[in-house]
């Protein structure tokens, strides 16, 4: 099914033509003058000059064929020779009709699907989650969403940070604390232990302790640096530990990842492309690249082998293109690394590595901040765990719904976790992604004004209309949109028909602080129309099912846009 910007973009296209100038002028835009009109289109004006003629005279020759017009009900020239539009209410009805029963809202699935890669995520084992993962991952899980609903074969992969210092610096902390273990024993021949000799918490405490120490103490540092590189030559005893801290972390992340309803597809790690890079380098080495731009030049090998970031990521190109062949990988990244991926992405398109039509794309954030344009800390100036984070805002939006409901305190909890989740994520999306923004907990978890809170209010008032309804004995799935009666009904079902425009862009563009946008509005246009029309108590029983119909259709255009911003809503609040 047609968009409407299409259909009204056709109906302008002929009537250009037939008063003879060429249809490629007639596009239509949605107003900025919604006191004047619904849409606009502005050819007329960028006609003038290839037909030396005044704009005004354009336009009247055009609207001349839009008399008889089905979409409009009016099509008026405005000086200097803007057309000005508004919509047929009977076709809007229509229209809405058609899209509610369009199981995508008349978004049009991609003709040739692309396979995409987003690498997202990106955590580092051991290391907990702290507040700088949370972008990354409320991002490209968005976009990731976005993308299958515009019919794409979109791959998430965590690409775990396994391989670096990090493990070094857990096994030096360990050996210290505990030399007897069989991993240290360089005799040693049997099995390793199944059992992890730490748990999580243990963990969590010996990595950053380990990564202090290595500050301070230059020996402790090389010791951690020669156990990292003893790990990559694949020293059995230290293998064996890294997969213990491979297991215990992992399971951890996974936790966490769910409790953001992130998900991912693939769990991938650093350590997965290394097999990769002998073959790699000698291809690079035969090919004898070199490259004269004036960015630093991309580093390959250390002198004693060890692996680097750049490295490791070229290799993961070479492993994704054997594995997927994709047509694009986008990496979500904070934007403090792009001169790594301009090199990366350089390098391998020089060597090779992708074919040219492989896309390779770097969507870099900005930072999350504090209320003092700092970088977002703990209270005692610390890193922000994420589930810290997370449970202070839970334990916000729990105290804001009691005080303003009457829920039951213990739904009240889970209710909380929903709220608080939307709290976050719409607090990040509706910022566009490459800016910096300020992590604001009362603003975020206000009910009121451009929060995830509000979308998720207005969509609780609308199922609990439709519940009553129900409960009263009437039945959904009767009557259909009729024109709408007042102008706030009106609004509401252009807004409503502009879904698939919108979530097109929002891929085109990678942009999920569109669809965060486009809620807001579709949100306030649905509370107008609830302030402003009785509904239940509406007296006619085809214009009550009309109202039912389009308060069904609000919802699921509300429900799927959020799903696509990765949260969802409760039941009640
Ligand atoms: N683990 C990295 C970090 O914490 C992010 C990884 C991003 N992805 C990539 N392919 N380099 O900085």
């Amino acid at each position: 099914m047609k968009k409407l910007m299409e259909l009204m973009a056709e109906e302008l296209a002929s009537a250009f033509e037939k008063a003879g100038y060429d249809p490629e002028y007639a596009k239509v835009t949605v107003s900025n003058r919604p006191d004047l009109c619904e849409y606009q289109c502005n050819g007329a004006m960028a006609g003038a000059k290839a037909y030396k003629k005044a704009p005004f005279m354009i336009a009247d020759d055009v609207v001349v064929y839009l008399k008889e017009s089905k979409i409009f009900s009016m099509a008026e020239v405005v000086k200097p020779g803007f057309i000005n539009l508004r919509v047929k209410e009977e076709f809007l009805a229509d229209y809405l009709k058609e899209m509610e029963a369009d199981p995508k809202y008349s978004v049009q699935t991609a003709e040739s699907p692309k396979t995409i890669i987003i690498d997202y995520g990106g955590p580092n084992v051991a290391k907990p989650l702290h507040v700088g993962h949370l972008r990354s991952a409320i991002i490209g899980e968005s976009i990731k969403r976005i993308g299958r609903y515009v019919g794409h074969k979109v791959v998430g992969d965590v690409h775990l940070g396994d391989w670096g210092l990090q493990m070094g610096l857990i096994i030096t902390e360990l050996k210290h604390r505990k030399p007897e273990l069989v991993y240290f024993d360089d005799s040693y021949q049997g099995e390793y232990p199944e059992e992890a000799p730490f748990t999580i918490s243990e963990l969590e405490e010996i990595y950053p302790c380990a990564s202090g120490k290595s500050k301070e103490d230059e020996e402790y540092r090389n010791e951690a640096l020669e156990a990292t590189h003893l790990l990559q030559q694949g020293k059995p005893g230290y293998m064996a530990l890294w997969n213990h801290i491979m297991n215990v972390s992992v399971t951890d992340l996974k936790r966490n990842y769910a409790n953001l309803n992130v998900d991912f597809d693939l769990w991938k790690k650093e350590s997965d492309a290394q097999p990769y890079i002998p073959d790699m380098v000698e291809d690079m080495k035969k090919r004898g690249e070199s490259d004269t731009k004036e960015i630093p030049p991309c580093m390959l090998l250390k002198s004693d082998g060890a692996s680097l970031y750049t490295t490791t990521d070229l290799a993961t190109i070479v492993e994704r293109m054997k594995l997927f062949q994709p047509d694009e990988i986008l990496y979500v990244v904070d934007k403090r690394q792009e001169l790594h991926f301009i090199q990366v992405f350089r390098c391998a398109r020089k060597t090779g590595l992708v074919n040219p039509e492989t896309k390779l794309s770097f969507l870099g954030f900005g930072t999350m901040n504090g209320k003092d344009g700092k970088p977002f800390k703990t209270r005692e100036g610390g890193v922000m765990r994420l589930e810290n984070l997370i449970a202070d805002i839970d334990e916000e939006m729990y105290r804001k719904i009691v005080e303003n409901r009457s829920v039951k305190d213990k739904d009240a909890k889970a209710t909380a976790k929903i709220v608080g989740l939307s709290a976050i994520k719409y607090g990040d999306l509706s910022n566009q992604a490459t800016k910096d923004y300020i992590f604001d907990v009362d603003r975020f978890t206000s009910f009121e004004g451009n929060t995830g809170p509000y979308i998720l209010y207005t969509i609780v008032r609308i199922k609990s209309i439709l519940n009553r309804y129900v409960q009263e004995g009437g039945d959904l799935s009767t009557g259909k949109i009729l024109p709408a009666v007042n102008a706030s009904e009106k609004n509401l079902m252009l807004q409503l028909s502009g879904f698939a425009a919108m979530v097109e862009n929002a891929f085109e563009e990678k942009a999920p602080h569109k669809i965060c946008a486009y809620i807001y509005e579709v949100s306030n246009a649905f509370n107008s129309f609830y302030h402003e029309t009785k509904i239940l108590s509406e007296e006619d029983q085809a214009q009550k099912e009309s109202f039912l119909q389009l308060l069904q259709l609000t919802r699921r255009v509300l429900e799927t846009s959020i799903d696509l911003l990765g949260f969802s809503a409760p039941d009640r609040m």
